[in-house]
């Protein structure tokens, strides 16, 4: 069984004093929750507050980025290594929004991922379609380039610290959600572009969580479908009671089809 993975992505939103009081309060209703992974991801100038009020709670808590290169002339980047020793557990690496705005490509990422792994940190990599690559036939194309590249000379025990997010890029901050059967759709692909990139085992022990969108009311159905773990939420997050209801969704039975 997977277990379930929620995470917030703060996104380049909120201060110091935001980000403490956001944490605090859900740290108050979910930092005893062992159910779900809860991660959540604040700017870079908050981490160090936000994992030390997570470090006694179940809450676990993420970088938005890191460079591939470990230390040196790299102006204004933040490594893996410097994530860890803020307290991060994991990071989100080649974002929709990284893509687009700051011409991160599939290598790149790629190099992000093997440092982050390297580094002890969970690689949290993002990927997904544009509405004209999925309207003109070319999604599944799109989806097995960035995976395969993303993973590019990463190792099977290496994805235990790895999850994949499918983020349809048409449904990110748009309030467009992918219907679960569409998202299911994709991550059933995924799931398959995991075993025949890697074998069975690790197709089956990786979770594929789900962004775009994501709300109290769409959590359910999203999670209600065999291969989708978790999500991945923006703009839902940055509301104590939106991300707790989202955490706390309803949770009919999986009927798991073997
Ligand atoms: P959204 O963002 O929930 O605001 O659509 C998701 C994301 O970008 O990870």
């Amino acid at each position: 069984m997977r277990k379930p993975l929620i995470a917030g992505n703060w996104k380049l939103n909120n201060t110091i004093a935001e980000a403490s009081q956001l944490a605090e309060a859900l740290k108050t209703e979910l930092g005893n929750n062992t159910n779900t992974d809860i991660v959540i991801a604040p700017v870079f100038t908050a981490l160090a507050s936000v994992t030390h009020i997570c470090a006694s709670s179940s809450i676990q808590v993420a970088g938005q980025n890191c460079h591939c290169v470990d230390s040196g002339a790299f102006t204004g980047e933040v490594s893996a290594p410097l994530l860890v020793d803020a307290g991060c557990s994991h990071v989100i690496l080649g974002h929709s929004e990284r893509r687009q705005f700051f011409g991160e490509t599939d290598n790149f990422v790629n190099a992000k991922t093997h440092a982050a792994i390297n580094s002890g940190l969970t690689a949290i990599v993002c990927l997904g379609e544009t509405l004209e690559q999925r309207e003109s036939g070319e999604m599944f194309d799109v989806i097995t380039n960035q995976l395969s590249l993303a993973l590019n000379e990463i190792t099977p025990a290496q994805t235990e610290n790895l999850v994949i997010a499918y983020e349809p890029i048409w449904a990110i901050g748009t309030g467009k959600t992918a219907t679960s059967e569409e998202a299911a759709e994709v991550h059933a692909f995924i799931r398959g572009l995991l075993s025949g990139l890697f074998n069975h085992e690790v197709a089956e022990a990786t979770r594929i969580i789900y962004g775009g969108s994501v709300k109290p009311n769409n959590i359910g159905a999203l999670m209600a479908e065999a291969d989708i773990d978790g999500a991945l939420v923006g703009g839902a997050s940055l509301t104590a009671s939106d991300f707790i209801a989202i955490v706390n969704y309803p949770k009919p039975l999986k009927v798991v089809q073997k």
